[in-house]
């Protein structure tokens, strides 16, 4: 009896100190500021899996806002891509880079880029880190180059030393840069409208919004895939050019509209926009009430908290 009571406090004792040092192990390799992506379970897992930390993303966050990224130190990114408009350029059908000339197409909303496979109208990018060389290296964004940036970026006193004590380095090196600016890209992310709140069933739709809802699943969802609202798959234009369908979350937010910017509105959108891309011909304009309901249920996609500079 007692023999096997001992027994037993070996083993437990064994199995407690174990416990311990497995704990301990953890407690060193795991990385506490890591960010886990908070999404609904509609969204599914992300495409791109690279990591978050709250000190890259924080970092990315103050790059993204510079205009020490650009040749003249003019403009940053967010001249162009600005939170209130969902990440585009409010009210510009083409935005004016550091040179002072516009840009050859309307900068997109950025929204849900990890659930992205290809990237650009025409799908030409598949990595984040290939859209942020595009806009340093572009003569009509940043017109910049990531060896300029480095030199700046060393002999800034903040950045020098966040860089260096994120990657542990001396060295500060163009990749580590770009990496920051793409761990913020994948925290910008938008699953909180009403759209998703009634797929959690915390609300209800409007008849006016399930009326939109019917008519968007019957004529708009092939390309605007749920829950998403963009698509992975290009469609071809009218000159047999890929074209990828944008985000429709926070649409009334980033006007103008398509990726040369040719509506102003969505009113003016929604006329023409069902038969561009239409292979059926019996396709027809959308009604004034289907266009009003349409407009409801896009309402829907609204994330008030994304729009709002102070939540970040
Ligand atoms: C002068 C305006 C301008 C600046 C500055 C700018 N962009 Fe853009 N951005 C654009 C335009 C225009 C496009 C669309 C390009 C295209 O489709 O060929 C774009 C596209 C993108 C995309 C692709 C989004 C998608 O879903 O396809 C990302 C990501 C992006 N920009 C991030 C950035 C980052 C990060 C910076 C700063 C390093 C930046 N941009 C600076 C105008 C700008
Ligand atoms: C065959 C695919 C297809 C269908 C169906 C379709 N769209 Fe689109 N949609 C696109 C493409 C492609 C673009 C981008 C066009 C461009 O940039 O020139 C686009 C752009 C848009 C935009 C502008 C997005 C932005 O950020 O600029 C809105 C809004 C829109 N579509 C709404 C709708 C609605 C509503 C319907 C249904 C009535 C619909 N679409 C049906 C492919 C489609």
């Amino acid at each position: 009896m007692r023999k096997s009571n001992s027994g037993k406090l070996v083993i437990i004792s064994v199995f407690s100190v174990a416990t311990v040092l497995m704990a301990f192990y953890y407690f060193l390799t795991s990385n506490d500021s890591q960010i886990n992506i908070q999404a609904p379970a509609h969204f599914g897992v992300p495409v791109d899996k690279g990591s978050v930390t709250v000190q890259g993303a924080s970092l990315g966050r103050m790059l993204f806002n510079d205009p020490l990224l650009s040749k003249h130190q003019k403009i940053s990114c967010a001249s162009c891509h600005q939170q209130t408009a969902s990440y585009a350029d409010q009210g510009k059908r083409l935005s004016i880079g550091d040179r002072g000339l516009p840009t050859h197409r309307n900068a997109p909303a950025l929204v849900n880029m990890i659930w992205k496979n290809y990237f650009f109208a025409d799908g030409r990018a598949n990595r984040l880190e290939e859209t942020i060389l595009n806009a340093i290296n572009d003569t009509l964004e940043l017109n910049s180059n990531i060896d300029l940036i480095v030199q700046r970026v060393a002999q800034h006193p903040i950045y020098s030393k966040k860089i260096k004590a994120l990657f542990q380095t001396q060295d500060i090196k163009g990749e580590q840069v770009i990496d920051a600016l793409a761990q913020y890209l994948r925290t910008l992310n938008s699953s909180d409208s009403k759209y998703d709140r009634m797929l959690l069933g915390e609300v209800l739709f409007t008849d006016m919004e399930k009326k939109g809802q019917l008519i968007f699943e019957g004529q708009c969802a092939s390309c605007h895939i749920p829950p998403f609202f963009h698509s992975n798959v290009p469609t071809y234009d009218a000159q047999h050019r890929k074209i990828l369908s944008p985000s429709l979350r926070n649409i009334h937010y980033s006007a103008p509209y398509m990726h040369d910017g040719r509506f102003d509105n969505l009113d003016s959108l929604l006329r023409y926009h069902p038969l561009e891309f239409s292979k059926n011909p019996e396709q027809k304009n959308l009604s004034k009430i289907e266009i009003e309901s349409i407009h409801s249920f896009l309402k829907t996609l609204t994330d008030k908290q994304f729009l709002n500079p102070n939540s970040y």
